[in-house]
């Protein structure tokens, strides 16, 4: 019998989600932290239940021949990207099976191929956004708290500890975004260090600045920075637009997002344009796109293409189908499909986002494109469907919670021919194919890699009408 604080040796053997591994002894699934598929380790339980227990490793027996060395010399404190240790073949694998294994625990879906996992075009630098946050607690480095050398404590800009959402990294380097965006990173901290601008603490709720959002066109070359404060001062953005501009002739944009609420979201009720436009340009093939800072917009733009593609050739469209797009966000995938079909009706529950995806629509000359604002457990009634047609294929791609039953129970009632599900959280997908499975075979089964080296999923799934 296993019980909490034991030191086992274990066998890892294959990944599971968030970035926890699978072991097995006697006959019970042991849910391992920082272990990679094919380690030996000795690791401690630190939870037991009936079904599973919990443990973290101790000591790496023999390594893992998946192990790689890991580029950023953050990796393991950070909580950006959790997998930089495993070969990168050996991710999209690992993406793949999970994927196999969740479809079918949580979704009955057996007997359907899970195509391999499609590589991202770029597997460092690849995201056109990040969020970086202050804190007025630094998170010191296990190195540096070895070191002895007395250390600067206060002041972070960075990333969140896993779980700890007071403590920040302060990061000097990064592989998520371009090489530039961190010299931006490490410029604001200078300058705000330089002006003993005081970071906003969630506990006392005092302080000035929040976060530092940075945004790039990675076709256009559009470079916004997006400072997230507590309060307006004018005259700091000033300031920070004529250093930030001498340095960085690349910065297109400058906008000041004002955050006077309790609740940590990188957006402001109030947005002040300090130089430039206040959106940028992104370009998805002959598509171009306008992205303002709080605009939803496909993280890694090369990889976006390819799953559009991937939704394309699922939706095998001919030229003639009314195309329904749940969730449409700013209409990217509608406008997209556009020219190979009748007409696509893309549905959000977004204000701005269906605004935009108007805008979109025409800046790009699509016509055959409407954008309607509803919640989607709601959009898909007689109503819609007397004024837009019936579709033949419908795209979904919900945010991580997945569908709502509701909706789940109105796409069988109209019951399209193909249904094209694209999702960031197999889990919740699985979920709705389960319901969907009343009236839809799987056909086939796509995950494609937005999010190298992290743990994150998204995956195609192409249903037909039985
Ligand atoms: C993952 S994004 C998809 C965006 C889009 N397909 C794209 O590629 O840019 C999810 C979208 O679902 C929208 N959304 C969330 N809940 C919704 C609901 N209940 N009804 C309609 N839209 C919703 C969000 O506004 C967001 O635009």
């Amino acid at each position: 019998m296993l019980s909490r604080g034991d030191i086992v040796e274990l066998e890892v053997e294959s990944a599971a989600y968030k970035g926890v591994s699978v072991a097995r002894r006697n006959g019970l699934v042991i849910l391992v932290r920082n272990g990679v598929p094919g380690d030996r380790v000795r690791a401690r339980v630190v939870k037991k239940k009936r079904q599973h227990a919990e443990a973290v490793v101790e000591e790496l027996l023999e390594l893992s021949p998946c192990r790689v060395a890991p580029a950023c010399r953050y990796f393991g404190t950070c909580g950006g990207c959790s997998c930089q240790n495993v070969d990168y073949r050996r991710q999209l694998s690992f993406k793949r099976a999970q994927v196999e294994e969740t479809l079918q625990h949580l979704g009955g879906i057996a007997g359907v191929e899970v195509k391999s996992t499609l590589p991202s075009p770029n597997v460092f630098y690849y995201r056109n956004k990040m969020e970086f946050t202050f804190g007025p607690n630094r998170w010191l480095m296990p190195e540096e708290i070895r070191s002895g050398v007395p250390l600067r404590k206060g002041f972070a800009l960075g990333l969140h500890i896993p779980k700890r959402h007071d403590k920040i990294l302060d990061l000097e380097v990064c592989f998520l975004q371009s090489p530039v965006s961190v010299q931006v990173v490490n410029r604001v901290r200078r300058l705000a260090e330089e002006q003993g601008w005081k970071a906003y603490s969630s506990y006392s709720g005092e302080g000035y600045l929040r976060n530092l959002v940075i945004r790039t066109g990675s076709n256009t070359g559009d470079f916004m920075v997006n400072l997230v404060t507590r309060q307006r001062r004018p005259d700091r953005m000033k300031l920070l637009c004529a250093e930030l501009l001498r340095e960085f002739p690349q910065i297109t944009t400058i906008v000041n997002s004002i955050n006077e609420t309790l609740s940590p979201v990188a957006s402001g009720q109030e947005e002040v344009v300090c130089h430039g436009s206040g959106v940028i340009r992104e370009r998805i093939g002959d598509l171009e796109f306008r992205i303002a800072p709080t605009t939803f917009f496909q993280p890694n733009t090369s990889q976006a293409r390819n799953l559009f593609e991937v939704v394309r050739r699922h939706a095998g469209l001919t030229g003639h189908e009314i195309v329904y797009d749940l969730y449409c966000g700013i209409g990217t995938i509608a406008l997209f499909l556009a020219r190979d079909c009748q007409k696509v009706v893309g549905i959000d529950n977004h204000g701005t986002a269906i605004a935009a995806a108007r805008t979109n629509a025409v800046a790009n000359g699509i016509r055959n494109c409407t954008f309607v604002l509803m919640d989607a457990a709601k959009a898909l009634n007689r109503n819609l469907v007397l004024r837009q047609g019936r579709p033949e294929v419908l795209i979904v791609d919900p945010p991580r919670a997945g569908m709502h039953k509701n909706t789940c129970r109105s796409i069988l009632e109209l019951a399209p021919e193909r249904v094209v599900y694209v999702s960031c959280n197999p889990a919740t997908q699985a979920r709705d194919l389960k319901i969907l499975a009343q009236r839809y075979r799987v056909e086939s089964v796509r995950p494609v890699d937005m999010f190298p080296q992290t743990y994150h999923i998204e995956n195609v799934a192409s249903l037909v009408r039985t």
